[in-house]
C-alpha cells in the first residue's frame, strides 16, 4: 500500500473479525515501529505481546476494573450528541472487548525518566513523544497489511499496575494499550474534518 493511502485509510478500530493475524506480519509491523524517531538515540522501547486468552484476562484485568462504574452513566448521556460525544459513546462500552477480542494486544514501554512525570518543560517530555513516533509508525504499517488498531491508554493507577503484573522494570512506563487484528465492516466513526488550509498560517497565527 502506498504511503498517503495508509495514512488516509487509517482509522482506530473497536470491533475485529476472528481472523488470525501471523506471527510474521506482526513482527513486520513492530519492526516498522522500530524505524520511528527518537530523542535519544536509542529507542528505548519494548513491546510486551499477548495472544493467549489467559494472558489477556491477566493483564487486561486493570481495564476491567477501572471501566465498569463508569459505563451506564456514558451510554446514558452520550448518545445523540456532538461527533465527539458519539465517539465516547462508541468507545467507552468497548474499553475491554476491543482489546481482549483482538488477536494480539501489544503493550508498548518506554524508558522514563524522572522529567516525564514532572516535566518542566515540552522535552522533559521526549520520552513520550518518541514513543508515540513509533506507535503512529505500527498504526500506519497495520494500516498496510489491512489490519486496524484499537487503543486505549491507561488511566490513574492502571498503567503501573499492568507493568508491575508484567514484570516490567520499573523505570519502563506503559504507554498504551493496542488490539490488533482485521476489522470488523461496521467500524466507521464518523470524524470531524479540517482541511490544510483551515490549519496552516503562514508568517504569523
Ligand atoms: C493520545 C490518544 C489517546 C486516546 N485514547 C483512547 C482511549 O483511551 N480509548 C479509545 O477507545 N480510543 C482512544 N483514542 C483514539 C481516538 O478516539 C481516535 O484516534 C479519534 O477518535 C480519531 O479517530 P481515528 O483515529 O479513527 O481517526 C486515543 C487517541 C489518542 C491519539
Amino acid at each position: 500500500m502506498e504511503l498517503y493511502e495508509a495514512i488516509y485509510k487509517r482509522r482506530i478500530v473497536r470491533d475485529f473479525t476472528n481472523k488470525a493475524v501471523s506471527d510474521e506480519v506482526l513482527e513486520k509491523i513492530i519492526d516498522a515501529a522500530l524505524q520511528a524517531p527518537t530523542h535519544d538515540h536509542l529507542r528505548n522501547w519494548e513491546f510486551v505481546i499477548l495472544k493467549d486468552k489467559k494472558d489477556k484476562e491477566y493483564a487486561l484485568q486493570f481495564v476491567k476494573q477501572g471501566i465498569e462504574p463508569t459505563l451506564e452513566i456514558l451510554k446514558k448521556t452520550l448518545i445523540n450528541g456532538t461527533l465527539q460525544q458519539k465517539m465516547y459513546a462508541v468507545a467507552m462500552p468497548r474499553q475491554y472487548s476491543m482489546l481482549y477480542n483482538a488477536p494480539f494486544v501489544i503493550l508498548p514501554f518506554f524508558k522514563s525518566n524522572s522529567g516525564v512525570m514532572n516535566p518542566t518543560s515540552i522535552s522533559s517530555l521526549n520520552p513520550v513523544s518518541s514513543m508515540w513516533c513509533a506507535i503512529e509508525n505500527l498504526f500506519l504499517a497495520a494500516c498496510a497489511q489491512g489490519l486496524a488498531c484499537s487503543m486505549r491508554i491507561p488511566v490513574g493507577e492502571e498503567g503501573i499496575n499492568v507493568a508491575k503484573a508484567l514484570n516490567a522494570p520499573d523505570n519502563y512506563l506503559l504507554a498504551c494499550y493496542i488490539g490488533l487484528g482485521y476489522p470488523s465492516c461496521d467500524n466507521s466513526v464518523e470524524q470531524i474534518k479540517y482541511s490544510a488550509k483551515e490549519k496552516m498560517h503562514f508568517g504569523k497565527w
